[in-house]
């Protein structure tokens, strides 16, 4: 018996200290030392022990089983660790691999246009204002000299989200606004989104950008319109840019223009050029002399002050500059489109 006891009790702790992994541990400790295990078969057989032994053989059986237990406990805390390790080198990181890098977000273009052409405008000694784009009838069109039966304010043109409230479809509303606040001089360029019942599809859209801008003071005249455009146009294209002026019609300006630049691609020589479609001119928006009607509607003297206003589209013309071919890029937030800015 304590042989046989002494056989097993090798073949125990060889085969437990030999476990490769946790689960074969726990499979050998069960087949030695579990309920139904060898170490309980022998200690049953203890019955065909000589009486005299049998407290011998049945204190080397618990011995053995405590020993074995603690051999138990040693392999599993080594092969406990062992897996850590193991873990740990399956997800090494390998610190010499190439990072990537993060991608850093970028001025929309709309915005950094917009940004260009504020800062010519500060540099002329302008302030920027803001006004809302949610709107009533009177300063939408009736303050802006507009006549009641206007096409303008017709269904199909403005968003109209009550009886008297409009959703602006120029900044030139905010002109009202800034003089009914101040006195002049006024010099203030506004920008701001516009909204207008367009179909969207490549060149037009509901929401749009202008930039509006209001120089009222004593003695301004036609020339200072031209001048501070002109200005506005070398300080975006370059020295050698003309600025053309044709005569139009807006209601709250007389006489009015709009005004194009001459094509910073082609040099205004208009010849194969894509970006100008070889006319050699950029449109860039409306411009005109205050109408006396609308500096009268917010009180101010219209015998000691005249002043200009313009406004310039930002949407086309920041296609323009950059090539970008449909106006609904500038809208999506496709990634392969930003990421080019
Ligand atoms: N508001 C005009 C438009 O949306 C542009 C414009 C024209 C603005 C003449 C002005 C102006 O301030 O004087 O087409």
């Amino acid at each position: 018996m304590e042989n046989r006891l002494k056989k097993m009790a090798d073949a125990a702790r060889s085969a437990l200290r030999g476990a490769s992994d946790l689960e074969e541990l726990e499979e050998t400790r069960i087949e030695y030392l579990g309920r139904s295990g060898i170490l309980r078969e022998l200690q049953q057989g203890i019955r065909d022990v000589a009486e005299e032994l049998r407290p011998r053989v049945g204190k080397l059986i618990n011995r053995t089983r405590q020993e074995l237990e603690k051999i138990v406990e040693e392999r599993r805390r080594e092969l406990e660790e062992q897996q850590v390790y193991e873990r740990a080198e399956e997800n090494r990181i390998d610190v010499t691999l190439p990072g990537r890098s993060g991608y850093i977000a970028g001025r929309h273009p709309l915005m950094a246009t917009l940004d260009d052409m504020l800062e010519i405008f500060l540099g002329l000694g302008y302030n920027i204002a803001e006004g809302p784009e949610v709107e009533n009838y009177y300063y939408g069109f009736e303050a802006l000299n507009y006549p009641p039966d206007h096409p303008a304010m017709d269904e199909q043109m403005t968003f109209y989200l009550g009886e008297n409230t409009l959703l602006r479809s120029q900044t030139s509303t905010v002109q009202i606004r800034v003089m009914e606040q101040q006195k002049p001089p006024v010099r203030v360029v506004v920008p701001g989104r516009c909204f207008r019942r367009d179909t969207v599809d490549a060149t037009h859209s509901h929401t749009f950008h202008q930039l509006e801008g209001l120089c009222v003071d004593e003695g301004i005249t036609m020339a200072d319109l031209k001048g501070t455009l002109i200005a506005f146009g070398r300080g975006m294209f370059g020295e050698d840019t003309r600025v053309r002026f044709r005569p139009d019609f807006f209601p709250f300006t007389e006489p009015s223009a709009e005004f194009a630049v001459s094509c910073f691609a082609c040099r205004g020589e208009g010849e194969n050029c894509r970006v100008c479609k070889n006319s050699g001119w950029i449109e860039l928006g409306g411009a005109g002399m205050v109408d006396p009607n609308v500096l009268a509607n917010v009180g101010y003297d219209t015998e000691r002050y005249t002043g200009f206003a313009f406004g310039v589209g930002i949407e086309r013309f920041t296609m323009n500059r950059h090539g970008i071919p449909d106006m609904r890029l500038l809208y999506s937030g496709d990634m392969r489109m930003l990421r080019q800015f």
